[in-house]
């Protein structure tokens, strides 16, 4: 995969996660934010809720669209999945690092032949796991150093980048070099409420930490101003 072009300013940088359950509320904050964020993220419970359709509509509408289904499957099925999701006009993808080089290296060629080709990013250790559940799996720790090996196999395999925590992209950018973009959701402006985030940073200490885009989701439609904390946290994202 060629090298991704980085987010020129703190707007673009912004991704609004539609963390709804239907498309008439995913549409209706897509619609509302539209001029503050750069992209906006379709999840699991929104897409197997609204479906295709709605990522089509929020792409012909406009928006650059984040598919985040951690596709984990074989390298066959998950090439196709690469290839469907491009054929909804979707900018970007998330993939589960765990699915091992052969699908990651998979997904990255049929990435590659799609027109516009979607930009593949890798998910490390889920932030649910902690060292007794990787042990558990069976998966060699400790965590950070998992985080590492696994985001260095999705550079390998030709991935435009992986989401992790901000407390891991410094070591992740330092790795993975300068064009490898890192995606970091977990931010809270300074004092804000952190809801279920056991560890959350400000978009500032995203940026500093290395963070080339920012998963936003209740910071900025869980307050009285949606427009007015989008534009906070642009500012920060510089
Ligand atoms: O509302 P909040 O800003 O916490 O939303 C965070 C978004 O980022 C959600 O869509 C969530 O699924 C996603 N995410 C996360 N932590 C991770 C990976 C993804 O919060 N480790």
């Amino acid at each position: 995969m060629t090298a991704a072009a980085a987010p020129a300013t703190g707007k673009d940088r912004l991704i609004l996660a539609l963390d709804f359950p239907s498309a008439t509320e995913a549409l209706a904050w897509s619609r509302r934010l539209k001029a503050e964020v750069g992209l906006v993220k379709v999840g699991l419970e929104l897409f197997v809720a609204a479906g295709p359709s709605l990522v089509r509509q929020l792409a012909g509408e406009g928006h650059g669209v984040f598919l985040d289904l951690k596709l984990h499957d074989i390298p066959n099925t998950v090439a196709g999945a690469v290839r469907s999701a491009a054929g909804l006009g979707v900018r970007m993808l998330t993939l589960h690092a765990a699915g091992g080089a052969g699908m990651l290296a998979a997904a990255a060629q049929a990435a590659r032949a799609a027109d516009p080709a979607p930009l593949l990013l890798g998910v490390t250790v889920l932030t649910s796991l902690d060292e007794p559940a990787l042990a558990s799996l069976g998966i060699a720790g400790p965590v950070p150093r998992r985080v590492l090996a696994w985001a260095e196999q999705c550079r390998d395999a030709g991935l435009a980048g992986v989401v992790c925590g901000v407390a891991e992209a410094q070591a992740v950018r330092a790795a993975c070099g300068p064009d490898f973009l890192i995606v970091t959701p977990g931010i809270r402006p300074a004092g804000a409420p952190r809801h279920d985030q056991a560890r959350v940073a400000t978009a500032r200490e995203a940026r500093a930490a290395g963070a080339d885009y920012l998963v936003v989701g209740r910071a900025v439609t869980s307050g009285d101003d949606p427009v007015a904390a989008a534009r906070a946290l642009a500012a920060e994202a510089q």
